[in-house]
């Protein structure tokens, strides 16, 4: 299927945290939200004008209360994905180190995952393909 080129694009930045066993966070998607229930990479939209990096910054200290520095952000693939009302393109960044300890502040769930095992958590399509890069990358 070829994407609706009218569709507006919009960026999302995501994370994988990584902690010291190798496991990977995820968290889950509140009630009242789009695609609730579904496991997803934290993060979120970039603010015209915000680079990037400083965009997962602001989004991991709102959501999961850690502070990240953008030297400990690592280079990232891009997800792609045209849901029904957007287009959206969303790197992934990878995150060994951090501040603090997450706290569920928008989700209704986190769980670290080994690689392997992040199959089994129901995804938003825009993630699930970065299942498979994880699993060969970790
Ligand atoms: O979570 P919320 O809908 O409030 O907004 P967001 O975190 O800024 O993300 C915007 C949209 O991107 C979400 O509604 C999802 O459709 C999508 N998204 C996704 O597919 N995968 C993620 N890991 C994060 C966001």
């Amino acid at each position: 299927m070829t994407a609706d080129p009218s569709l507006r694009t919009v960026l999302v930045v995501a994370v994988a945290l990584i902690d010291v066993d190798g496991r990977v966070l995820i968290a889950k998607r509140p009630e009242g939200k789009q695609l609730a229930g579904l496991w997803e990479f934290p993060g979120g939209k970039v603010e015209p004008g915000e680079r990037p990096e400083a965009a997962l910054i602001r989004e991991l200290r709102e959501e999961l209360g850690i502070e990240v520095s953008a030297s400990c952000l690592s280079p990232f693939v891009f997800a792609s994905h045209a849901y029904d009302d957007f287009h959206l393109l969303m790197p992934l960044y990878l995150c060994r180190r951090w501040e603090g300890t997450v706290v569920a502040r928008e989700h209704s769930a986190l769980a670290w995952v080994r690689p392997e095992k992040l199959a089994d958590y129901p995804m938003p399509p825009a993630d699930d393909p970065l299942v498979a890069w994880l699993r060969d990358l970790l």
